[in-house]
């Protein structure tokens, strides 16, 4: 078995997802939905923790654009507050940024130990093949983007093969092959399990947290017998889990000690005085929820002073 290696195509592709790193981009070319778009996703975020917003921010640029251009990243920087630095450490740590023009289908093979060893590497080999791609390659008319991955979450149904991230299980070399011939004649299969298949450039913008009822499957089931064992077989012996207030309680009394435990509140405290467990179960203004901070809600935010968004970039 030989898999597929990065031909010229492949190298063309590194340089141009280095140019995107090199241009200084312009975050004009976004268009007054989209700024009104990124103001809604930023405005679920608390308020002074707007960066947090970046990582469906890049997501709402790569449905516009097929991948994240310098132009997206110069958008994300000047939208948070952030340096194009920053973005771009971002960009290029998550395999789910694109960095060259993805295809309308973006097939991942899990090619990790499970899958692997189920016959994911014969069927990452296959794909190559009958596509005349190499890893991270996009057929010439633009349908598929092939691309193998690390492991999808979906062990129990493996080999696994997603398109646009929706699965399909228990997969083998005859029906990857059918699966890919069929979306390069224009069908768009229906998935082992899930929401109905979308384009790459849609289902971006789900992952966005925009919601397109056509492309949305409310009642798709999403699991399935291997998944539920360990649930069916806890029922059946009637086990049960601890329950997470006490266990969190628990560590937290042993972690501290009777004598460096913070004091509890009065009853009578107001909710905003109430201890929490931890800093992030504290109930958090956001700009929808606090509308005195409109400056949260995009476009002006600025980095806080001495931050790390305020040097370089
Ligand atoms: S190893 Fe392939 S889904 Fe987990």
């Amino acid at each position: 078995m030989t898999l597929p290696t990065n031909s010229d195509a492949g190298r063309e592709n590194f340089r141009t997802s280095v140019i995107q790193l090199e241009r200084p981009g312009d975050p004009s070319v976004f268009g007054e939905q989209t700024r009104a778009e990124a103001a809604e996703i930023i405005a679920r975020y608390p308020i002074g923790q707007s960066r947090s917003a970046l990582l469906p921010l890049l997501h709402l640029v790569q449905s516009e654009q097929g991948y994240v251009t310098a132009d997206g990243i110069a958008f994300c920087a000047e939208r948070l507050g952030l340096t194009k630095a920053q973005v771009s450490a971002v960009v290029t740590f998550y395999t789910m940024y694109k960095r060259v023009p993805t295809g309308e289908y973006l097939v991942s093979v899990c090619t990790n130990t499970l899958c692997g060893m189920l016959g994911g590497d014969e069927i990452f080999a296959a794909l190559g093949e009958a596509l005349d791609l190499g890893d991270n390659e996009t057929t010439a008319d633009a349908t598929i983007t092939l691309e193998h991955a690390e492991c999808l979450a979906a062990c129990d149904y493996a080999p696994i093969v997603t398109v646009n991230y929706e699965f399909f299980d228990n997969q083998t070399v005859a029906s990857a092959r059918e699966l890919v011939a069929a979306l390069r004649d224009g069908e768009r299969p229906l998935p082992s399990r899930g929401a109905p298949l979308c384009s790459f450039k849609q289902i971006e913008r789900q992952i966005a947290g925009f919601h397109d009822a056509e492309t949305l499957a409310p009642d798709a089931n999403s699991t399935g017998v291997p998944t539920e064992v360990g649930v069916r077989l806890a029922v059946e012996r009637g086990h049960t889990a601890p329950s997470y207030a006490v266990e969190r309680t628990d560590r937290r009394s042993a972690e501290n000690g009777a004598a460096t435990a913070p004091p509890t509140a009065p009853p009578t405290a107001p909710p905003t005085a109430t201890p929490t467990t931890s800093a992030h179960d504290a109930p958090l203004n956001t700009s929808v929820s606090d509308p005195e901070h409109p400056q949260d809600s995009g476009g002006d935010a600025k980095p806080e002073p001495g931050s790390a968004a305020t040097a370089g970039g």
